[in-house]
């Protein structure tokens, strides 16, 4: 059989192989610690759930508007204002299943043949696949430990060129949990501004921060860049609802009305029973997403502090999301039993073997010199995986 040439130029996505990898280890009785993952161990908070048990009573279980009801895109506008003071109408706003394939909409709806994207590294999985697969072409712009993984605004500017379509820019980011200040994204609103460069703005952790950080939506600086910028966001992260698929974009009309034009000639409307759960989500308090966000700050500290202390590791400290993403670069070379650890999935492939613990090598995220660790577990795994990963490493002589 031919498949089209676009499958050949993508990988499946490299966490989720990992997750798959570490569950089938678990499913054969091996204790494996899982820090692959990317959802939160927490359970949907139960208020949400009632209110998707309710529809599912209610009979709220037909076809909805392709692009999202009313009573969510509400829900979502309001949000939006409420925390970055962005003003939407429902035409500018389309929910989707999930952020992926929201981002995914928005690829198809924007690139073709011959654009240029532009994508900070190190990015989450799916951007450089998501763009290949509409015929774009990526291009990578490295970020530095030493600024923070903040992308420089002179080395956007000069990867710019006239195939130039768009920015995707990720604050918190994922795999880094670097967050982008108001003073670090004005300069580079500027250089989008200057050369018409759209911003694809992930948002989707952007609840998920620490140590009073303030996460900005780079829309949010002026009309004109709002005018320039979709915002991507979802409930999967904050609302510990991965499972229900709800993710949603916000931009300009004409923008929009094509997403939806896509998604009604695609998938239709996400559930109907997870568009009610997202407007719980979005409407209800805020105590749910406090406490979740508090326990992950203490696992984050505890998980930076012990790789930081570990031999040849070291680790910048996340202002956002849930991922550490240490710097294990000068362990290559090293070796155990004549395995000798070559980059980041050697290294990765030594921990689950060695220590059986599962993290995502960092060159499945455009830096081959770390590795990624996702502390949305408990602080006991943390501490008892991260002496086994200590151990492990002791050995590499
Ligand atoms: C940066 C980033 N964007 C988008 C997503 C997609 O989230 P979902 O499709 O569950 O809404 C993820 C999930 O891992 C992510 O890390």
């Amino acid at each position: 059989m031919k498949l089209a040439q676009r499958v050949g130029r993508i990988q499946p996505s490299p966490t989720m192989a990992m997750a798959a990898r570490a569950k089938a280890l678990a499913a054969q009785g091996i204790d494996v610690i899982d820090f692959g993952v990317g959802e939160p161990d927490f359970d949907t908070p139960d208020p949400i759930k009632d209110a998707a048990i309710a529809a599912i009573k209610a009979g709220f279980t037909k076809y909805t508007p392709p692009s999202g009801t009313d009573e969510l895109k509400q829900a979502i506008i309001r949000r939006l204002e409420t925390d970055q003071g962005l003003r939407y109408q429902p035409n500018e706003v389309v929910v989707s299943c999930g952020a992926k394939h929201t981002l995914y909409n928005l690829a198809q709806a924007l690139f073709e043949h011959g654009d240029e994207v532009l994508i900070p590294a190190p990015y989450w999985v799916s951007y450089p696949d998501q763009v290949l697969l509409n015929d774009a072409g990526p291009v990578i712009i490295t970020t530095r430990v030493e600024d923070g993984f903040i992308l420089d605004p002179r080395q956007f500017e000069s990867a710019i060129t006239p195939r130039t379509k768009a920015l995707i820019l990720n604050s918190p980011s994922n795999p880094t949990g670097a967050g982008y200040t108001r003073g670090q994204l004005e300069p580079i609103a500027e250089v989008a501004l200057r050369h018409r460069v759209i911003v694809i703005s992930d948002e989707i952790y952007g609840q998920i921060v620490y140590d009073g950080f303030r996460h900005i939506s780079i829309a949010s600086l002026s009309p004109e860049m709002k005018a320039l910028t979709v915002v991507v966001d979802g409930v999967s992260k904050s609302y510990a609802m991965t499972g229900w698929r709800i993710g949603y974009a916000a931009g300009p009309a004409p923008l929009m009305t094509a997403v939806a034009n896509i998604q009604s000639q695609s998938t239709s409307n996400p559930a109907s029973i997870s568009q009610k759960a997202a407007v719980a989500a979005l409407n209800g308090p805020r105590a749910s997403i406090e406490r979740m966000v508090a326990e992950f700050a203490s696992r984050r500290n505890e998980m930076v502090r012990r790789l930081s202390a570990m031999p040849g590791v070291s680790c910048f400290q996340p202002q956002g999301a849930f991922y550490a993403f240490p710097n294990v670069g000068s362990l290559y070379g090293r070796r155990h039993n004549g395995t000798v650890i070559a980059g980041s999935q050697s290294l990765a492939n030594y921990l689950l073997e060695e220590a059986r613990i599962a993290v995502v090598a960092g060159a499945a995220f455009g830096d081959d010199r770390h590795i990624r660790l996702s502390y949305a577990t408990s602080l006991d795994k943390i501490r008892k995986g991260l002496d086994r990963m200590e151990a492990a490493l002791a050995k590499l002589k």
